[in-house]
């Protein structure tokens, strides 16, 4: 279908259009919606797979190492590395061998918060390698790159041990590596990068081989002590199968020398319980090993008993598991582009990402537009993400991206949401190229 684009449309043609659409705002504004896009959750219906975890390990809690998972501590260091099923588990999904992974507790991203943390204080390449430290003699701040649009429970990380974010912007795949290479060469207190590389939150993106590569190389290019945080949540997230691969990171990273500065972390948070899952850390000896003495003091061990169910549930048939979740959720994702397609195409007033897999679709509007989108999307009753929430600080410089996330409401609300939604971005675009037009000489 052609369509004629928003910005030609002649002054009348414009202004009824917008007058329309108000008409219809106006209508939905009395039908008492209640609906929301903003909750990167899985749906009832997907938490309802992994009910089989309740009670699978039916009295049978001995680990396959003989540790007695209702126990502290436990056998060859599965105290604190966690259990050998359940790190073969975390190596399944970040495709490593089960040593280069310590399995934790339900949360990645307090991993995430520990590994910065340590090298923040500690150092995580011996005593002389602390960011603040160095950042004490230089009298610079530590910073971290974050490609945006991003996730924003990263950069609240950063917020609150006091690392400044520097945005570097996304492409379709991955992180643009000459703007990085630039910045580096420019600032040596850059000391990371947070990474999702395969179904990147929120552009969906899969970074590519290249892209990798690249990024393994990048303690070499940056000044000392620089770290890769790769956040591979959406390992297993695709929507398509055979799964679409990722290149290996630590596989690039051991030939470049930099295997130690790479931390990759994944969770099943969203393969089997959102709030009762396992998290992984993984790289090389030498930064399980710092960490290790860091969670010694933390913890005496995670929850084995967990750990247990979550590898016997899993053994054999992750990839059969993920293909239940895709079915259920392949649908709302499409509900999606469907309305993107028929409602925004051609106006050339928005753009869009299309991902097979993860959690998440990232829309791209005129710039300036995207907190009066979310602000009348609002008025009728249907929550988006706030503006800005996918860029560090919450300040979106253009005021454009807004992120979708579908899993959670049916497809019945989705529906309902994005005729809302693609309304509101047309009537936001008409009601500002109508002021350009009355403003210009
Ligand atoms: C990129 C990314 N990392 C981490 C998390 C949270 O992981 P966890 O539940 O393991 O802490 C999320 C959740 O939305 C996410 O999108």
């Amino acid at each position: 279908m052609t369509r004629t684009r928003l910005a030609e449309l002649a002054p009348a043609e414009l202004e009824s259009l917008r007058d329309q659409l108000t008409a219809r705002l106006d209508q939905l504004r009395g039908a008492g919606l209640n609906l929301d896009l903003t909750r990167g959750k899985p749906g009832p219906d997907q938490l309802d797979l992994s009910n089989g975890l309740d009670g699978i390990l039916a009295g049978d809690f001995g680990a396959s190492d003989g540790t007695d998972t209702r126990n502290y501590g436990g056998l060859r260091g599965a105290g604190l590395r966690g259990i050998p099923e359940a790190r073969a588990l975390g190596g399944e999904i970040l495709d490593l061998e089960p040593e280069q992974v310590i399995a934790g507790g339900n949360s990645s991203l307090s991993l995430m918060y520990l590994v910065i943390e340590t090298a923040l204080r500690d150092g995580l390449w011996g005593p002389d390698s602390s960011w603040s430290d160095e950042a004490t003699r230089s009298g610079t701040p530590v910073r971290m790159l974050a490609p945006v649009p991003g996730y924003d429970r990263h950069f609240t990380i950063c917020e609150q041990v006091g690392i400044e974010m520097v945005n570097v912007p996304m492409t379709d795949s991955g992180p643009d590596i000459q703007a990085i290479e630039l910045l580096l060469t420019e600032d040596p207190m850059i000391k990371g990068i947070w990474c999702v590389p395969k179904y990147s939150n929120p552009t969906g993106c899969i970074y590519a081989e290249r892209t990798v590569e690249a990024i393994a190389g990048l303690p070499n290019r940056a000044g000392r002590n620089f770290l890769v945080v790769w956040d591979n949540a959406y390992a297993v997230h695709d929507f398509e199968f055979p799964r679409t691969p990722l290149a290996n990171i630590l596989g690039f990273a051991q030939v470049q020398g930099t295997a130690a500065h790479i931390a990759m972390f994944a969770s099943t948070s969203k393969i089997t319980f959102a709030g009762a899952g396992l998290g992984f850390l993984g790289g090389s000896e030498t930064l399980l090993l710092v960490i290790e003495e860091r969670l010694r003091a933390m913890t005496v061990g995670h929850d084995k008993v967990n750990q247990l169910r979550h590898a016997r549930f899993l053994r054999g048939r992750l990839e059969t598991h993920m293909q239940a979740h895709a079915n259920l959720i392949r649908g709302k994702f499409d509900a999606v582009q469907d309305h993107l397609d028929q409602e925004l195409s051609g106006l050339d007033i928005a753009c869009w990402t299309r991902p097979r897999g993860g959690y998440f679709v990232s829309i791209d509007t005129r710039p300036g537009l995207a907190r009066r989108i979310i602000g009348l999307a609002a008025e009728v009753g249907v929550a988006l993400t706030p503006a800005g929430a996918t860029f560090p600080y919450g300040r979106d410089p253009e005021d454009r991206n807004i992120r979708i996330a579908p899993t959670f409401p049916d497809t019945l609300e989705i529906e309902a949401a994005m005729e809302v939604f693609t309304l509101c971005v047309r009537l936001a675009a008409a009601e500002q190229i109508i002021d350009e037009r009355r403003s210009a000489p």
